[in-house]
Protein backbone atom coordinates (compact mmCIF):
# COMPACT_ATOMS: atom_id res chain seq x y z
CA UNK A 1 0.00 0.00 0.00
CA UNK A 2 1.25 3.40 -0.72
CA UNK A 3 1.12 4.75 3.06
CA UNK A 4 2.27 1.65 4.69
CA UNK A 5 3.31 2.30 8.33
CA UNK A 6 3.51 5.91 7.33
CA UNK A 7 2.12 9.10 10.26
CA UNK A 8 0.01 11.44 9.23
CA UNK A 9 -1.00 14.19 10.78
CA UNK A 10 -4.35 15.84 9.44
CA UNK A 11 -6.08 18.86 10.39
CA UNK A 12 -9.42 20.07 10.45
CA UNK A 13 -9.76 15.89 10.18
CA UNK A 14 -13.80 16.42 11.90
CA UNK A 15 -15.16 17.29 8.26
CA UNK A 16 -14.91 17.47 4.52
CA UNK A 17 -11.80 16.97 2.96
CA UNK A 18 -9.73 16.40 6.26
CA UNK A 19 -12.08 13.58 6.85
CA UNK A 20 -11.88 11.95 3.15
CA UNK A 21 -8.30 11.91 3.74
CA UNK A 22 -8.08 10.26 6.96
CA UNK A 23 -10.05 7.72 4.84
CA UNK A 24 -8.21 7.38 1.82
CA UNK A 25 -4.42 7.75 4.16
CA UNK A 26 -6.08 4.55 6.60
CA UNK A 27 -7.19 2.57 3.09
CA UNK A 28 -3.49 2.81 1.83
CA UNK A 29 -2.09 1.87 5.15
CA UNK A 30 -1.52 4.89 7.03
CA UNK A 31 -2.23 5.37 10.95
CA UNK A 32 -3.70 9.26 11.33
CA UNK A 33 -3.92 11.62 13.94
CA UNK A 34 -7.17 13.45 13.18
CA UNK A 35 -7.16 16.81 14.03
CA UNK A 36 -10.02 19.08 15.05
CA UNK A 37 -10.91 22.11 17.56
CA UNK A 38 -14.81 20.27 17.50
CA UNK A 39 -14.35 16.99 19.72
CA UNK A 40 -16.78 15.01 18.79
CA UNK A 41 -16.92 15.50 14.60
CA UNK A 42 -13.10 14.66 14.80
CA UNK A 43 -13.75 11.49 17.47
CA UNK A 44 -16.37 10.43 14.70
CA UNK A 45 -13.95 10.27 12.10
CA UNK A 46 -11.61 8.14 14.40
CA UNK A 47 -14.36 6.15 15.02
CA UNK A 48 -15.14 5.87 10.84
CA UNK A 49 -11.74 5.07 10.52
CA UNK A 50 -12.20 1.87 12.51
CA UNK A 51 -8.19 1.02 12.37
CA UNK A 52 -7.42 0.90 15.49
CA UNK A 53 -4.16 2.90 15.56
CA UNK A 54 -5.67 5.96 14.80
CA UNK A 55 -6.41 8.96 17.57
CA UNK A 56 -8.46 11.63 17.45
CA UNK A 57 -6.85 15.37 19.16
CA UNK A 58 -8.71 18.33 20.00
CA UNK A 59 -6.79 21.32 18.96
CA UNK A 60 -7.06 24.63 17.60
CA UNK A 61 -4.48 25.20 15.02
CA UNK A 62 -4.22 28.88 15.88
CA UNK A 63 -2.90 28.08 19.23
CA UNK A 64 0.83 27.00 19.56
CA UNK A 65 0.10 25.27 22.72
CA UNK A 66 -1.97 22.91 21.17
CA UNK A 67 -0.08 22.34 17.93
CA UNK A 68 2.92 21.61 19.61
CA UNK A 69 0.99 19.34 22.27
CA UNK A 70 -0.30 17.35 19.27
CA UNK A 71 3.10 16.78 17.69
CA UNK A 72 5.13 15.98 20.48
CA UNK A 73 2.26 13.52 21.54
CA UNK A 74 2.18 12.25 17.82
CA UNK A 75 6.20 11.50 18.65
CA UNK A 76 5.91 9.78 21.98
CA UNK A 77 2.97 7.19 20.37
CA UNK A 78 4.20 6.80 17.33
CA UNK A 79 8.20 7.67 16.86
CA UNK A 80 7.92 9.48 13.98
CA UNK A 81 5.81 12.22 11.76
CA UNK A 82 5.67 11.62 8.32
CA UNK A 83 3.14 13.50 6.64
CA UNK A 84 1.57 16.26 7.49
CA UNK A 85 -1.79 17.84 6.13
CA UNK A 86 -2.49 21.22 6.72
CA UNK A 87 -6.21 20.95 5.87
CA UNK A 88 -8.13 23.27 8.63
CA UNK A 89 -9.84 26.37 7.59
CA UNK A 90 -12.51 28.69 7.88
CA UNK A 91 -14.72 30.83 5.37
CA UNK A 92 -15.11 34.70 5.70
CA UNK A 93 -18.64 34.03 3.70
CA UNK A 94 -17.41 36.29 1.32
CA UNK A 95 -16.99 39.58 3.58
CA UNK A 96 -15.83 42.35 2.30
CA UNK A 97 -12.93 44.55 3.50
CA UNK A 98 -15.01 47.25 4.44
CA UNK A 99 -17.22 44.70 6.46
CA UNK A 100 -14.14 42.78 7.69
CA UNK A 101 -14.16 42.87 11.27
CA UNK A 102 -10.99 42.89 13.36
CA UNK A 103 -12.11 39.49 15.04
CA UNK A 104 -12.97 38.25 11.51
CA UNK A 105 -9.86 39.10 9.93
CA UNK A 106 -7.72 37.54 12.73
CA UNK A 107 -9.91 34.12 13.41
CA UNK A 108 -9.28 33.50 9.22
CA UNK A 109 -5.90 34.52 8.95
CA UNK A 110 -5.06 32.82 12.46
CA UNK A 111 -6.70 29.56 11.44
CA UNK A 112 -5.74 29.23 7.57
CA UNK A 113 -2.44 30.96 7.55
CA UNK A 114 -0.85 30.37 11.17
CA UNK A 115 -2.08 27.16 11.53
CA UNK A 116 -0.06 25.69 8.65
CA UNK A 117 2.97 28.04 10.14
CA UNK A 118 2.76 26.33 13.48
CA UNK A 119 1.86 23.03 12.28
CA UNK A 120 4.97 23.06 9.94
CA UNK A 121 7.24 24.83 12.43
CA UNK A 122 6.70 22.37 14.72
CA UNK A 123 6.28 18.92 12.74
CA UNK A 124 9.73 19.73 10.87
CA UNK A 125 11.40 18.62 13.78
CA UNK A 126 10.40 15.08 13.72
CA UNK A 127 10.92 15.04 9.90
CA UNK A 128 14.48 16.88 9.39
CA UNK A 129 15.57 14.33 12.59
CA UNK A 130 14.03 11.26 10.21
CA UNK A 131 15.42 13.12 6.93
CA UNK A 132 12.11 12.74 5.61
CA UNK A 133 8.76 13.91 5.17
CA UNK A 134 5.78 15.20 3.21
CA UNK A 135 3.93 18.67 4.29
CA UNK A 136 0.45 19.11 2.11
CA UNK A 137 -1.27 22.27 2.47
CA UNK A 138 -4.77 22.84 1.65
CA UNK A 139 -4.88 26.38 -0.18
CA UNK A 140 -7.86 27.06 -2.57
CA UNK A 141 -8.18 28.65 -5.69
CA UNK A 142 -8.18 32.09 -3.68
CA UNK A 143 -4.82 31.37 -3.99
CA UNK A 144 -4.65 32.68 -7.23
CA UNK A 145 -8.01 34.44 -7.99
CA UNK A 146 -10.84 36.85 -6.21
CA UNK A 147 -14.02 35.66 -6.09
CA UNK A 148 -13.88 32.45 -3.92
CA UNK A 149 -14.03 34.05 -0.64
CA UNK A 150 -13.97 37.49 0.95
CA UNK A 151 -10.84 39.93 1.58
CA UNK A 152 -8.77 37.93 4.82
CA UNK A 153 -10.19 34.08 3.12
CA UNK A 154 -8.15 35.38 -0.29
CA UNK A 155 -5.01 37.06 1.23
CA UNK A 156 -5.09 34.02 3.82
CA UNK A 157 -4.68 31.42 1.09
CA UNK A 158 -2.75 33.17 -1.32
CA UNK A 159 -0.25 33.65 1.53
CA UNK A 160 -0.25 29.53 1.92
CA UNK A 161 0.68 29.48 -1.31
CA UNK A 162 3.93 31.64 -0.26
CA UNK A 163 4.35 29.25 2.57
CA UNK A 164 4.31 26.24 0.71
CA UNK A 165 6.81 27.56 -1.99
CA UNK A 166 9.56 28.95 0.79
CA UNK A 167 9.07 25.72 3.14
CA UNK A 168 9.74 23.57 -0.22
CA UNK A 169 12.67 26.05 -1.18
CA UNK A 170 14.08 25.32 2.54
CA UNK A 171 13.69 21.89 2.97
CA UNK A 172 13.40 20.06 -0.03
CA UNK A 173 17.34 19.09 0.37
CA UNK A 174 17.01 17.97 3.47
CA UNK A 175 14.17 15.39 2.53
CA UNK A 176 10.83 17.28 2.93
CA UNK A 177 8.65 18.11 0.36
CA UNK A 178 5.76 20.66 0.67
CA UNK A 179 2.99 20.85 -1.93
CA UNK A 180 -0.22 22.42 -2.17
CA UNK A 181 -3.57 21.49 -3.19
CA UNK A 182 -5.88 24.21 -4.54
CA UNK A 183 -9.58 22.82 -4.56
CA UNK A 184 -12.09 24.48 -6.44
CA UNK A 185 -16.11 24.52 -5.03
CA UNK A 186 -16.08 21.44 -2.89
CA UNK A 187 -19.38 20.46 -1.17
CA UNK A 188 -18.51 19.71 2.88
CA UNK A 189 -19.42 21.63 5.86
CA UNK A 190 -17.51 25.17 4.97
CA UNK A 191 -19.71 25.25 1.97
CA UNK A 192 -23.17 23.52 3.09
CA UNK A 193 -24.63 26.49 5.60
CA UNK A 194 -24.68 28.91 2.44
CA UNK A 195 -26.74 26.80 0.46
CA UNK A 196 -30.57 27.86 0.40
CA UNK A 197 -33.01 25.34 0.93
CA UNK A 198 -33.04 24.25 -2.34
CA UNK A 199 -29.66 23.53 -3.12
CA UNK A 200 -28.40 26.32 -4.23
CA UNK A 201 -25.14 28.53 -3.79
CA UNK A 202 -26.23 32.27 -4.82
CA UNK A 203 -22.35 32.95 -4.11
CA UNK A 204 -20.54 30.28 -6.70
CA UNK A 205 -23.57 28.54 -8.66
CA UNK A 206 -23.26 30.72 -11.55
CA UNK A 207 -18.89 30.63 -11.21
CA UNK A 208 -20.12 26.37 -10.99
CA UNK A 209 -22.03 26.69 -13.88
CA UNK A 210 -19.56 27.94 -16.33
CA UNK A 211 -16.60 25.61 -15.22
CA UNK A 212 -15.82 22.64 -17.73
CA UNK A 213 -17.08 20.07 -14.70
CA UNK A 214 -20.07 21.99 -14.40
CA UNK A 215 -20.67 20.73 -10.89
CA UNK A 216 -19.34 20.85 -7.32
CA UNK A 217 -16.27 18.58 -6.39
CA UNK A 218 -16.31 15.40 -3.87
CA UNK A 219 -13.93 15.41 -0.57
CA UNK A 220 -12.68 12.33 -2.05
CA UNK A 221 -11.89 14.09 -5.04
CA UNK A 222 -9.37 16.09 -2.83
CA UNK A 223 -8.21 13.45 -1.20
CA UNK A 224 -7.40 11.42 -3.72
CA UNK A 225 -4.38 13.76 -4.84
CA UNK A 226 -3.14 14.17 -1.21
CA UNK A 227 -2.96 10.71 -1.31
CA UNK A 228 -0.78 11.14 -4.63
CA UNK A 229 1.21 13.49 -3.03
CA UNK A 230 2.10 12.21 -0.04
CA UNK A 231 3.25 8.53 -1.71
CA UNK A 232 6.37 8.20 -2.91
CA UNK A 233 5.16 8.26 -6.25
CA UNK A 234 5.45 12.22 -6.10
CA UNK A 235 8.93 12.64 -4.51
CA UNK A 236 9.98 14.78 -7.85
CA UNK A 237 7.47 17.39 -6.59
CA UNK A 238 8.27 20.01 -4.43
CA UNK A 239 6.71 23.38 -3.93
CA UNK A 240 3.80 22.98 -6.95
CA UNK A 241 0.51 24.09 -6.64
CA UNK A 242 -2.26 21.50 -7.90
CA UNK A 243 -6.02 22.74 -9.00
CA UNK A 244 -8.64 20.04 -8.40
CA UNK A 245 -11.21 22.56 -9.54
CA UNK A 246 -13.47 21.06 -12.56
CA UNK A 247 -11.36 23.53 -14.33
CA UNK A 248 -12.60 26.78 -12.32
CA UNK A 249 -9.45 28.86 -13.30
CA UNK A 250 -9.81 28.05 -17.09
CA UNK A 251 -11.73 31.30 -18.52
N1 LIG B 1 -15.12 23.60 0.46
C1 LIG B 1 -14.58 24.30 -0.52
O1 LIG B 1 -15.24 24.62 -1.51
C2 LIG B 1 -13.13 24.70 -0.43
C3 LIG B 1 -12.52 25.24 -1.57
C4 LIG B 1 -11.17 25.56 -1.53
C5 LIG B 1 -10.45 25.34 -0.38
N2 LIG B 1 -11.05 24.84 0.73
C6 LIG B 1 -10.22 24.60 1.90
O2 LIG B 1 -10.24 23.23 2.21
C7 LIG B 1 -9.96 23.03 3.58
C8 LIG B 1 -10.97 22.06 4.16
O3 LIG B 1 -12.24 22.66 4.10
P1 LIG B 1 -13.61 21.85 3.98
O4 LIG B 1 -14.32 22.39 2.82
O5 LIG B 1 -13.36 20.39 4.10
O6 LIG B 1 -14.35 22.46 5.25
P2 LIG B 1 -15.11 21.81 6.48
O7 LIG B 1 -15.74 22.97 7.18
O8 LIG B 1 -15.96 20.67 6.05
O9 LIG B 1 -13.91 21.24 7.35
C9 LIG B 1 -12.98 22.08 7.99
C10 LIG B 1 -12.69 21.53 9.36
O10 LIG B 1 -11.72 22.40 9.96
C11 LIG B 1 -12.05 22.50 11.33
N3 LIG B 1 -11.46 23.70 11.92
C12 LIG B 1 -11.90 24.98 11.78
N4 LIG B 1 -11.15 25.80 12.52
C13 LIG B 1 -10.22 25.02 13.14
C14 LIG B 1 -9.18 25.30 14.05
N5 LIG B 1 -8.95 26.53 14.51
N6 LIG B 1 -8.41 24.28 14.48
C15 LIG B 1 -8.66 23.00 14.07
N7 LIG B 1 -9.64 22.69 13.22
C16 LIG B 1 -10.42 23.69 12.76
C17 LIG B 1 -13.56 22.53 11.35
O11 LIG B 1 -14.06 22.20 12.64
C18 LIG B 1 -13.92 21.52 10.28
O12 LIG B 1 -14.13 20.22 10.82
C19 LIG B 1 -9.96 24.42 4.20
O13 LIG B 1 -8.63 24.86 4.36
C20 LIG B 1 -10.67 25.26 3.16
O14 LIG B 1 -10.29 26.61 3.22
C21 LIG B 1 -12.38 24.53 0.73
Amino acid sequence: MKLDGRIAIITGAGSGMGRAMAQEFVANGATVVAVDVRTDPVAETVKLLDDGRSVAQTADVSSRADVERVVTEAVERFGRVDILCNNAGVLDDYTPAHETTDELWNRVIGVNINGPFLFSRAALTPMLEQGKGVIINTASISSFVAGGGGAAYTSSKHAVLGLTKQLAFDYGKRGVRVNAICPGAIHTGMTGHLMTADGRNPHVDAAIAATPAGRWGKPEEIAHMALFLASDEADFIHGAAFTVDGGWLLP
